[in-house]
């Protein structure tokens, strides 16, 4: 494709982040109307590229041209006049306003133009009848589940006029259903004209939904498909520079005794809306129990009062017998309780330290010392660079700011830490969110390695392909409550019915805690 004929085309990009070369000499050109795929392993450069595109960042060499002409780009205003808008891996709304009020903060003028707001009303009602992007107005941003906050982002571009809209993981934090409407909005959008481009790990949604796919690894282009030309097979060979390996479904070990025993867990929000019900559950040492369910039925409530985040308004806790309801997080995890939680922007890491720091976050009594309270820095960066090694964490730099990873290698730095705790029981929250399909697979050895050396693990993920692949037992919720039990092998059709919330309680293939 002439340049001429792409909405976007970008020539000779480079970047660097000191020794770091995130992108180098990338070329791409993006046809008007179509839905362009990038993918790429974690730290691959996917979106340093996309921030350049916004202006958010500036490249140290190359130009863009946007319909054909060459533009600079100093700012994501400049790239928002010039039509670009992009909804982040990680959202930058402000969450104490409303939706209305996110929107007009977007708009051109801002919101002191006289008829802004009644103007902005009158788009979200157009938006909403045009493609089914439906958002109450008066929502406070805060109180809307993920999904609905995504929509807020992808309407609040679209009411500044993106004509090329950038998406960067916009489904890792989406279920299964949510994912299904966005990818329908997008053909939709695509159809009117605009130009979509959507960063992925999911090479489905690649399959599904894209016209052409650019491949990147470690900084550079490797690669450009048309998609009806590919497979899943071939991308994902392209992305990591070698085959995938094929697994078979671990099988299951001999169990042991109970580790984690939770009985009659209820919590109430502030309004009194019961957010879990009678939850009861037990996990034994060498078996990985998955909490299957539609996300915000409850699961992670779950498993942040296991944890010791959050206080139940009734039941109990219990590791290796020993009643731990009332002992606080830090105290749990003396007693060997893990936890890789769902959010690691929010609670896995702290952004503004070293990997290194993060790596002993929560364990700084068996951290190495000099003397009483000097930490033994020396020791620690050694320790957390052969921790960096052993999981693949890019760039292997233990004095380096979390923050300065890319999304894929944080949530690798903060499985290793928990993983490598040697935890009694370990609670994971979507382990693989935002994560490639390479340290996938690592990521999933690892809890199998895991569990075969006596762990009792505890998983929950809204991805089904996860829980079927990896747990010996699955535990449905739905509305705050288990609904069913299944084992890993029963069809996804009964699985997704019970997720539904429509009953039909397994009894052929329920399975109960092996005795
Ligand atoms: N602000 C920054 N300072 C220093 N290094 C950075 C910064 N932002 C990104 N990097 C580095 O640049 C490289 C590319 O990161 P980028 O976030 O673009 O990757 P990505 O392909 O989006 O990965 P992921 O799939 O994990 O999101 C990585 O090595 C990352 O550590
Ligand atoms: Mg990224």
């Amino acid at each position: 494709m002439s340049d001429r004929a792409a909405a976007v085309a970008l020539r000779g990009i480079g970047k660097r982040f000191g020794a770091v070369v995130a992108n180098s000499d990338i070329d791409l050109a993006v046809r008007r109307g179509s839905i362009h795929g990038i993918v790429g392993e974690n730290g691959a450069g996917k979106t340093t590229l996309m921030n350049i595109l916004y202006g958010s960042l500036q490249p140290d060499r190359g130009e863009i041209a946007i319909g054909g002409e060459t533009v600079r780009l100093r700012s994501p205003a400049e790239a928002i006049a010039h039509g670009i808008g992009m909804v982040h891996q990680h959202f930058m709304l402000v969450d104490r306003f409303t939706v209305i009020e996110n929107l007009l903060l977007g708009a051109a003028g801002g919101p002191l133009l006289a008829g802004a707001e009644a103007q902005a009303r009158s788009a979200l009602a157009g938006f909403a009848a045009a493609y089914g992007l439906t958002l109450d107005p008066d929502a406070v941003v805060e109180d809307l589940p993920l999904g609905l906050r995504q929509r807020v982002e992808i309407v609040k571009a679209l009411h500044r006029g993106a004509e090329i809209l950038i998406l960067d993981e916009p489904t890792a934090v989406l279920t299964p259903q949510e994912a299904d409407h966005l990818f329908e909005i997008l053909r939709r959008l695509a159809g009117e004209g605009r130009t979509i481009i959507l960063v992925t790990h999911k090479l489905r949604e690649i399959m599904a939904a894209t016209e052409r796919v650019t491949v990147m690894r470690r900084g550079a282009v490797v690669a450009e498909r048309a998609t009806a030309e590919t497979d899943a097979g071939e991308l994902a060979a392209l992305i990591l520079g070698h085959a995938m390996p094929q697994r078979a479904r671990p099988a299951r070990r001999a169990v042991g005794g109970v580790v984690l025993e939770v009985a009659g867990l209820s919590l109430r929000d502030a309004g009194g809306q019961e957010l879990l019900r009678d939850v009861a559950l037990t996990v034994r040492s060498g078996e990985i129990v998955g909490v299957a369910g539609i996300s915000g039925n409850g699961q992670s409530e779950l498993l942040e009062i296991i944890a010791g985040l959050v206080a139940p308004s009734a039941g109990s806790v219990a590791l290796n017998g020993r009643d731990i309801t009332t002992l606080t997080g830090r105290e749990r995890r003396r007693l060997g309780l893990g936890h890789i939680p769902e959010d690691r922007q929010r609670m896995g890491l702290v952004p503004q330290l070293s990997a290194a720091l993060c790596a002993i976050l929560g364990d700084q009594r068996k951290v190495p010392r000099r003397g009483m309270m000097v930490l033994d820095h020396a020791a620690i960066d050694a320790a957390t660079e052969a921790l960096m090694h052993a999981y693949d964490v890019r760039p292997p730099e233990p004095t380096r700011d979390a923050s300065k990873f890319s999304g894929g290698n944080q949530q690798k730095l903060v499985c290793a830490r928990e993983m490598e705790g040697r935890p009694a029981a370990l609670l994971v929250g979507q382990p693989t969110r935002g994560v490639d399909i390479g340290a996938i697979d690592f990521i999933h050895q690892r809890l199998v390695a895991l569990r075969d050396a006596g762990c009792a693990i505890l998983l929950v993920s809204v991805e089904l392909d996860e829980i079927r692949s990896l747990a010996d037992r699955i535990l449905v919720m739905s509305r705050g409550a288990i609904v069913g039990a299944v084992a890993p092998t029963a069809p996804e059709a009964e699985l997704g019915l019970m997720m539904a919330g429509i009953g039909v309680y397994a009894t052929q293939t329920a399975v109960t805690a092996p005795s």
